[in-house]
Parts: structure tokens; C-alpha cells; sequence
């Protein structure tokens, strides 16, 4: 199938294109590298061999996205691009509504208009917001808690009211949990531009040395050891995930929505004794308080995409520590 990628030069998108590539489609990306480097695209083609077609284009260029649509047969499109940061979101949410929902606006439109009706959503985990009750299956409560997890919610919903108001769409909505990871060739790992928001990229910053210490935000929490737990899923496990969910919905119409995570709580100390053993080196740490906004537990109930997708995570948490290890090493 002819794939269209937005986002795709991405952390979660890189690993996606690959596995697409490995699996027989055509892809085609747009991306403005907001967050994400040029250079992916030669990563991309060193691990397939492949030369995926790429535009710079901005979702917000309404008549740059209708162009990709003019000049390529597209059967399917895999939804990336969108701005990611929880804190970021709270001191600028106009930017995040404007770009994330004017942005998917705008896709809609463009799919609307040449007959494009297979869309796969990159959803997440946040949408649940703090959940009453842990394994979180999909019928689980929704809210939010911060503009980004909104601007999640808002889209899941107008995919949903599309969906209900023309049965011809095929739609796959993807709730991740917390992808970490990278490649096994030791490139496309998450490589935050600027501060990252993300357990994983501090980790890694001090095993380079360039932070002498992680926080870790709060050890009072009602979790085994008091800090954080989180489903940790390896983003090459997450790329598998939407090559299923583009098979499942390839034959079926509607809206379908299926949580992506192992079903496994780790909390905070448990990721850095890991990453500390298969990569032997000592993490320093110290307490901090609480940051706002974080919730004590939260985990999959992988079920519904094992049953439905045929997706189980395989890759383990001392895979995700190394292969982050391997990526970031010599960056
Ligand atoms: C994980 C745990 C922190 C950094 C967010 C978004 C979610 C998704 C993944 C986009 C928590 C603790 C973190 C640090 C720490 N993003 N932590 N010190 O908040 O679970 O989820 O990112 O899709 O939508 O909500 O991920 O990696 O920020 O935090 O102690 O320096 O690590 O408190 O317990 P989170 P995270």
C-alpha cells in the first residue's frame, strides 16, 4: 500500500517508516522538522536501503498537504505530527491547539477531498488521565490533564464524530504508553531538540555526562519503591503495532481504538537500576518533589490489541535500556 507519513522523519515515525518499508509499502513522508533532523531520512535509508518520497511540508500549509495528495496515490495515512510536550503545552496552549488541531484539520480535509478514508492516529496513554483503576483497558474514563493530552482527546473525538457520520472511513486510533528505545542498527532514537521532557533522554544525558544527576520527581507516591510507574514500550515494538493496526483496518470499516504498551508497570528507580545494569554505568540520582501534574501508576491492559491487532510487545526493558544506550553512546 501507498503510506502516507506525517511526521515521519519523527522519533515514533522513523522506526514506523522502517518497519513499513520492511513490510512491503510505499511510503511517503512530510515532516518540518520541528522536532527531528534531516538526517533521519539517510538513517531511514541505511536501514532499508530504501528512499522514502519526502516534502517539508507544515500541516498548517493547507495547500502544500493538498499537493502531496495531488501528486501521490494514497491508500492510507499514519498521523505523527503534532507538538508533544506536557509542560510546554501548559505555557503555550494556543500554539498546541493551533497546530495540533488546525494541523489535523487540515489533513482531514486534504484526505476528504481526494477520497482518502484510512487514517492510523497516533493517540497516547494521557488521554486516560489518571486512571481510577490500573491495568487501563480502553473503556476506561477519559480526561485530560494538560493542553497536550486535550489536543489528543479533541482529535480521538473528531475522528470518532467522522466516523459516525460516513461509514466508509476506516479508522485505527493508537493509545502508547511511554515508547522508549531505538533502533537496534543505533540510529532513530528519541533525540529531543532542546530540554527533553522524557525520563529516557535525561537518563541518557547523565550517562554522558552532561547532567551530573537525574531528578527523580517524588518518591511518596502509593507505588512499590514511591516513584513513578510508568508501561515503558519499546518504539520498535510501537512501529510494529501500526503496521497491524494498518492491516486490521485495511478490510474493516469504522473507528477502533487499541492501548499499545507491554501491560508492565516500572516505576522511575526500577528503569534507572536497569539501564545501569546492561549498560554498566552508574546513574546518580537525587529526590525531588513531585513535578505537577504527574500521576503515581499507569499501565496497560494490553488485551484488546493482542486479541484484535495480533500486537504483543516483545522487546524487554533491559532491551530498551541498552538500545537507548546504543543510540545516544557517541551522539
Ligand atoms: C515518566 C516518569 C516522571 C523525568 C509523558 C506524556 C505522554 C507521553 C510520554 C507523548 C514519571 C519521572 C521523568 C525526570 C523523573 N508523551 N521522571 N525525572 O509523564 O509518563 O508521559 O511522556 O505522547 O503522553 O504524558 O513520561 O518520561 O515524562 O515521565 O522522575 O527527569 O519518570 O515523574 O513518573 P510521562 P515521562
Amino acid at each position: 500500500m501507498n503510506i502516507f507519513v506525517t511526521g515521519g522523519t519523527g522519533y515514533i515515525g522513523s522506526n514506523t517508516c522502517v518497519k513499513l518499508i520492511e513490510a512491503g509499502h510505499n511510503v511517503i513522508v512530510a515532516d518540518n522538522f520541528y522536532n527531528s533532523m534531516p538526517e533521519v531520512l539517510d538513517q531511514i535509508k541505511i536501514i532499508t536501503g530504501k528512499t522514502v518520497k519526502f516534502y517539508e511540508t507544515d500541516l498548517l500549509d493547507a495547500e502544500g498537504l493538498d499537493k502531496i495528495f495531488e501528486e501521490n496515490e494514497i491508500d492510507c495515512v499514519i498521523h505523527f505530527a503534532g507538538y508533544k510536550a506536557v509542560g510546554e503545552s501548559c505555557q503555550k496552549p494556543l500554539k498546541y491547539y493551533n497546530n495540533n488541531i488546525t494541523g489535523t484539520l487540515n489533513l482531514l480535509f486534504s484526505m476528504r477531498n481526494h477520497n482518502v478514508k484510512k487514517i492510523v492516529f497516533s493517540s497516547s496513554a494521557t488521554v486516560y488521565g489518571n486512571p481510577e483503576t490500573v491495568p487501563i483497558c480502553e473503556d476506561a474514563p477519559l480526561s485530560t490533564t494538560n493542553p497536550y493530552g486535550s489536543t489528543k482527546l479533541f482529535i480521538e473525538n473528531i475522528l470518532k464524530d467522522i466516523s459516525k457520520s460516513d461509514e466508509e472511513f476506516s479508522i485505527s486510533i493508537l493509545r502508547y504508553f511511554n515508547p522508549i528505545g531505538a533502533d537496534k542498527s543505533g540510529y532513530l532514537g528519541d533525540n529531543p531538540v532542546g530540554i527533553p521532557n522524557n525520563l529516557m533522554p535525561y537518563i541518557v544525558k547523565v550517562a554522558k555526562g552532561e547532567l551530573s544527576c537525574l531528578n527523580v520527581f517524588g518518591n511518596d507516591y502509593d507505588t512499590h519503591d514511591g516513584t513513578g510507574v510508568r508501561d515503558y514500550v519499546h518504539v520498535s515494538d510501537l512501529a510494529d503495532a501500526h503496521i497491524k493496526a494498518v492491516e486490521y483496518i485495511a478490510d474493516k470499516k469504522g473507528c477502533f481504538v487499541h492501548n499499545i504498551g507491554t501491560g508492565v508497570g516500572y516505576s522511575v528507580l526500577d528503569i534507572v537500576k536497569t539501564f545501569e545494569k546492561v549498560n554498566n554505568i552508574k546513574i546518580p540520582y537525587k529526590i525531588t518533589p513531585r513535578r505537577p501534574g504527574d500521576i503515581a501508576t499507569c499501565f496497560a491492559n494490553p488485551e484488546k490489541a493482542k486479541k484484535e491487532l495480533s500486537f504483543t510487545a516483545k522487546l524487554s526493558l533491559e532491551d530498551m535500556c541498552r538500545d537507548s544506550w546504543n543510540y545516544a553512546k557517541d551522539k
